[in-house]
Parts: structure tokens; C-alpha cells; sequence
């Protein structure tokens, strides 16, 4: 079994260059199964989210082709509708983009229930209110979602969305993309990735506006050609760089970065103490470690990111004073707090909130991953620490940060990933170093 094995108590220093976006990648790559043509895409990251969905792809006739580590070729123009491989399905939330884009290629769909990290409930009650109103019949049985356009195109209808959300207004999109006639949806997320996935696909043929905003117009097309698109930097993935950089006292250059997307990451961080300064590409994150507590409301984007909620936890563990952190996305999203008690943290929680008494230093412990973020957290708190952590169930972050360990090492960090067997005594040699 592999685990993260770190000496913490190192600042970490230098500079870190940011890849891809995983929210964004995991959209494009399912839209790309919708162009009759080969789609080159730039700027995938490489991650296991990726690396499952291109699988999938693969399974149902396209040909992907690795030019370089983060470029790749999809040529869709043999795709044929199939069972496509479920046991990946079930093992990624964006399982549900391939709805949207079957519907558009095929006239139906089969997949399975999303998977993905579990932080309640997540249902996908808005997904399937939008693919209704363009015309399709939805049944959802024995673990798999059917979707069928009963003369094999949806049309367009006007969708407002009960509740502001990236996957719906995403999967919406691409549902209505190649859709007869003219569909507007309301109350939509704005996320940078939503952005982004309406560029891919103008940039092969389709019609999509107001991205970005909270009403999305999009006028159906017959079909998409081949072209070329390169995919925005990952909010997520820098802001976590920036987190660690202010939490370890450290000062780290994140290259390859939208300054923009990260403005409210950057704001709270200012509030604790900490020096941000952006740059055309890039932030400058310097910290001498003496951090003051703030309180954080997670909120749909340009609030702050729900997704940087756990790295800011285990942040406030060593700030001074008392900060509460409320979540204002997900029912359950503290599992990581059990954790970071194991490591000398004071953090009560109830419900949606958690409140953390700052200030007391944290102490190396063997700990878990409970999700891609809540690991990202812990091995923040292992780099703070004094002593050894220990973190098991690593596969939940290598599935969103692309070679995490080596740019971490990059940074000064003391990580490495071991091979343990079960019985402990014999840790194997290091098998990486990253
Ligand atoms: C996407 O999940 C991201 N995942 C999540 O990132 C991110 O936390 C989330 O958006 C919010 O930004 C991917 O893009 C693959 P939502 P998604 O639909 O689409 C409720 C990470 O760490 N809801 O915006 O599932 C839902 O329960 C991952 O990279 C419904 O009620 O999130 C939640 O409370 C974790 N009905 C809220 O809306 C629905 O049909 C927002 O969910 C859909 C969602």
C-alpha cells in the first residue's frame, strides 16, 4: 500500500509551475467525444481523472493519441455508442459529463451513477431536470442512468436551476450544444471552468454564450469540427500551492496562473498576514509564519472556492485566535478534521461549521486521506508539522494534483511516497521520490 511519508517543520521555497485544470479537463474531454473530427487539446493535466475518462473515450471507438506529456489527440470520428467500462464510471463524479455529450453524439446514454469524493449528498436531481427539458426520457435504475432523445435530437427549452451547480450547468451545456433550436439556462454556476468548457467547444463549431455569467444562451448546431484548445491553469491546484506557501512560512513563485481565478484565495490570505502579489502569470505567496486567524464562507465562484475549504483548515490550525470556517456547498465536508485532531489540532464542528482554536503547533501522526482535498490538507498539515506524517489512501490526491510529491520536493519538501506492505515492519524501500 502506498503512502505519503513526510518530515515536516521546512518552510517550503521556490517556484511551482501549475497545470491544468482537472474541473475543466474532466468536462472537455467527455465534450470531445462530441466532434466529428480530432480534437487537440493542450494543457491536460496528468492525473488519474483524466487518464479513466480517456479509457472510457477509447472504449467507445476514439482514438487518443499522447503527442507530449500534457497534449493529446482525440479522434471521435469512429465512435459508435456501447457499454462503455462502468467499474471506471463509478469511480469518478464526472462520469455524468458523458450523458450530455452521448445524448448530443448518439440520441441516448447509458452510465453509471457518478462516484467521486464522498462529502454527503450529492445528488444529480438538477442534471437530470435539464436533460428532461431538452426532451429526453430519463430513468434511473439498478445503479445506471438511461437517457434516450426519443427521435434521436433533444431541443431546446429554457432551464432554471434550483440550485447554482458546476455539474449540471456543465452537463446542460453539452447536452444542448448540438440540440435543435435555442436553450438558456438560469441560475447557472460561473465557475472558470465553465468558462472554459463553452471555449473548447465555440472553438469547434458550437454556439454557447454568457458563460461566465449567471444565464447561459446556447443555440443548438449540427455538428462540431476538429480543432485545437489549450486548457486554463487549475484555481484549485495553484491555490493549494499558496495555502501551503503561508502555512509553512515559506515564499513560493506559482507560475501559470490566472491571477483573477484565485482573487478570493488571494483576499483571505491577505487577512491572515500573508504577502500576495500577483503578476501577469503568476503569484508571489511569502509568509514569515506568524498568521492571523479569519473566518471562511465557502460559496458557488467568485466566493470562495468549497474546493479550498480543507487546505484552509489545516492553514487556520496555525493561525493565532479563533476562526470559524462555514461550508456553504456540501452537508459533510469536515471529515478531514478527525485527522487533523490526530495531529494536536483544536477544531470543534457542528454541522456546516467548524471552529479552530489557532496557534497550538501540530505533531507528526499517521493519518488518512478522506477525499482529494481533505488529502491535500493533510499532507499541508505534514509539511507544518514537527516529526513524521504518515498518509495513507493517497490514490484520493492523485487523482487532482499532477506529480504533487516532485514539485513539492521541488519546494524543499521532505516527502516521499513508501510502498508498505501490510505487515509494517518490512516498509519497503522508498519507491518513488517524485
Ligand atoms: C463540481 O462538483 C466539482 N467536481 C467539485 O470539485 C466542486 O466541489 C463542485 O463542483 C463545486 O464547485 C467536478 O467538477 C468534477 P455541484 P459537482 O453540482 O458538479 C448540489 C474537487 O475537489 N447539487 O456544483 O458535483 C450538490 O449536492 C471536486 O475537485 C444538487 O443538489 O458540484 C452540492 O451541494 C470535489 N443537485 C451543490 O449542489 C444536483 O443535481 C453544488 O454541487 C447537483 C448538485
Amino acid at each position: 500500500m502506498e503512502k505519503y511519508v513526510i518530515n515536516g517543520g521546512k518552510p517550503l521555497q521556490g517556484e511551482v509551475e501549475i497545470s491544468g485544470a482537472k474541473n475543466a479537463a474532466v468536462a472537455i474531454i467527455p465534450a470531445a467525444l462530441m466532434v466529428d473530427g480530432v480534437c487537440r487539446i493542450e494543457n491536460i493535466p496528468e492525473i488519474s481523472d483524466t487518464d479513466m475518462l480517456l479509457t472510457i473515450l477509447t472504449h467507445l471507438g476514439a482514438k487518443v493519441r499522447l503527442i507530449n506529456r500534457s497534449t493529446i489527440e482525440i479522434d471521435s470520428r469512429e465512435v459508435r455508442f456501447c457499454d462503455a467500462p462502468f467499474d471506471l464510471m463509478r469511480k469518478i463524479r464526472a462520469s455524468y459529463y458523458l450523458i450530455g455529450a452521448m445524448l448530443s453524439r448518439f440520441g441516448h446514454a447509458k452510465t453509471t451513477m457518478p462516484g467521486g469524493c464522498n462529502f454527503g449528498v450529492r445528488p444529480i436531481d438538477q442534471h437530470i431536470k435539464g436533460m428532461t427539458a431538452l426532451g429526453a426520457d430519463i430513468d434511473v435504475r439498478n445503479g445506471f442512468v438511461y437517457a434516450d432523445a426519443p427521435d434521436g435530437r433533444l431541443h431546446g427549452a429554457k432551464i432554471y436551476l434550483d440550485k447554482v451547480s458546476v455539474g449540471a450547468t456543465m452537463n446542460i451545456i453539452l447536452a444542448a450544444t448540438m440540440a435543435s433550436g435555442r436553450t438558456i439556462i438560469e441560475n447557472a454556476a460561473r465557475e472558470p471552468h465553465i468558462v472554459d468548457l463553452a471555449n473548447f467547444l465555440n472553438s469547434m463549431g458550437a454556439d454557447v454564450r454568457g458563460a461566465g455569467t449567471d444565464t447561459i444562451k446556447i443555440n443548438g448546431v449540427e455538428k462540431l469540427h476538429g480543432g485545437s484548445y489549450s486548457i486554463i491553469p487549475d484555481q484549485i491546484e495553484a491555490g493549494t500551492y499558496m495555502v501551503a506557501a503561508a502555512a509553512t512560512g515559506g515564499e513560493i513563485l506559482v507560475k501559470n496562473v490566472i491571477p483573477k481565478h484565485l482573487e478570493c484565495i488571494s483576499a483571505k490570505l491577505r487577512e491572515t498576514g500573508t504577502i500576495v502579489q500577483e503578476y501577469e502569470d503568476s503569484v508571489l505567496v511569502k509568509s514569515n509564519g506568524n498568521l492571523r486567524k479569519a473566518n471562511v464562507k465557502t460559496l458557488p465562484y467568485p466566493g470562495f472556492p468549497t474546493d479550498m475549504q480543507p487546505q484552509m483548515g489545516t492553514l487556520l490550525c496555525m493561525a493565532n485566535g479563533t476562526s470559524v470556517i462555514t461550508e456553504g456547498i456540501y452537508d459533510n465536508r469536515f471529515k478531514y478534521v478527525n485527522e487533523l485532531r490526530k495531529m494536536g489540532a483544536d477544531i470543534q464542528v457542528d454541522g456546516r461549521i467548524a471552529i479552530i482554536e489557532g496557534g497550538n503547533a501540530l505533531t507528526g501522526a499517521p493519518v488518512m486521506a478522506c477525499d482529494l482535498r481533505a488529502g491535500a490538507a493533510m499532507v499541508i498539515a505534514g509539511l507544518c508539522a514537527s516529526g513524521t506524517t504518515e498518509i495513507e489512501d493517497i490514490h484520493f490526491i492523485e487523482r487532482g494534483y499532477e506529480n504533487f510529491v516532485g514539485k513539492l520536493r521541488a519546494l524543499g519538501a521532505d516527502i516521499s511516497i513508501i510502498d508498505f506492505p501490510d505487515d509494517t515492519e518490512n516498509a519497503d524501500k522508498v519507491i518513488s521520490i517524485g
